[in-house]
């Protein structure tokens, strides 16, 4: 799975169906996180940095997006992107979210530049892919500051009448190598507070945000 990710990175934005299907659940699930100005966020599986522009809006200069994704392919593209915006408050770290350590992936933030709690995370098309996304899950929360807010944007079966979709969901799913079936945003669900649900594309994108509750995470 990261092997695809590392070959097609630089095909990742063309080939990916960001435009018409996955946008519109980023921009809702960057709604819904609601980061505000000066935070730092962590944007978890990063990718290409898709989801960039529409944090910068929210944090601004003064705040850090903290992209975190297991290939130095994606990175780089990811890199290029923060550049031709002329972002300086992008860090990006090499880190597979199920194996690393956190603690160790905490210093490796602060090494790069950040905080070693963030105010913010969010997974957009990324946890349902990480197999053991529950640890990286775990790993992403214990990188939160008290309260912090959490938003995962991810897939399942389309519902009504775009089931008749299904087949070609579920293709497209197995390609990028995501389980349609993993349902990641019930973590949010199940240990968040105040938390705000959207859905997208005929329910095959599905949003969820909130925030912690240190007790219960982690
Ligand atoms: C479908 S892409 C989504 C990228 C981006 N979040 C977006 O919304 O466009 C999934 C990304 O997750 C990364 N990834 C997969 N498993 C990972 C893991 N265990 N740890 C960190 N990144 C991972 C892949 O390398 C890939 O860049």
């Amino acid at each position: 799975m990261g092997d695809k990710y590392t070959r097609f990175a630089p095909f990742y934005d063309l080939l990916s169906g960001e435009y018409p299907l996955y946008h519109a659940g980023r921009v809702l699930g960057i709604a819904a996180l609601a980061p505000t100005q000066g935070q730092q966020v962590l944007d978890i599986g990063c990718g290409t940095g898709l989801n960039f522009a529409l944090l910068q809006d929210r944090i601004g200069a003064s705040g850090t997006i903290v992209g975190i994704d297991r290939s130095a392919q994606m990175l780089r593209q990811a890199r290029r992107r923060a550049e031709a915006r002329h972002c300086d408050n992008v860090i990006l770290v090499q880190a597979d979210m199920v194996l690393e350590d956190p603690a160790t992936l905490q210093r490796r933030i602060v090494e790069a530049g950040g905080t070693a709690l963030s105010d913010a995370a969010l997974a957009t098309y990324s946890l349902s892919l990480m197999g053991d996304w529950e640890r990286a899950w775990a790993t992403t929360t214990s990188l939160l500051g008290p309260g912090g807010l959490v938003g995962v944007v991810d897939m399942q079966d389309p519902l009504g009448w775009a089931r008749w979709l299904t087949p070609l969901a579920r293709l497209a799913c197995a390609l990028g190598g995501s389980d349609i079936h993993a349902a990641p945003w019930r973590a949010v669900e199940e240990q968040c507070t105040e938390v705000v649900r959207a859905s997208a594309r005929a329910g095959h994108l599905q949003i969820r945000a909130g925030k912690t509750v240190p007790s219960r995470t982690g």
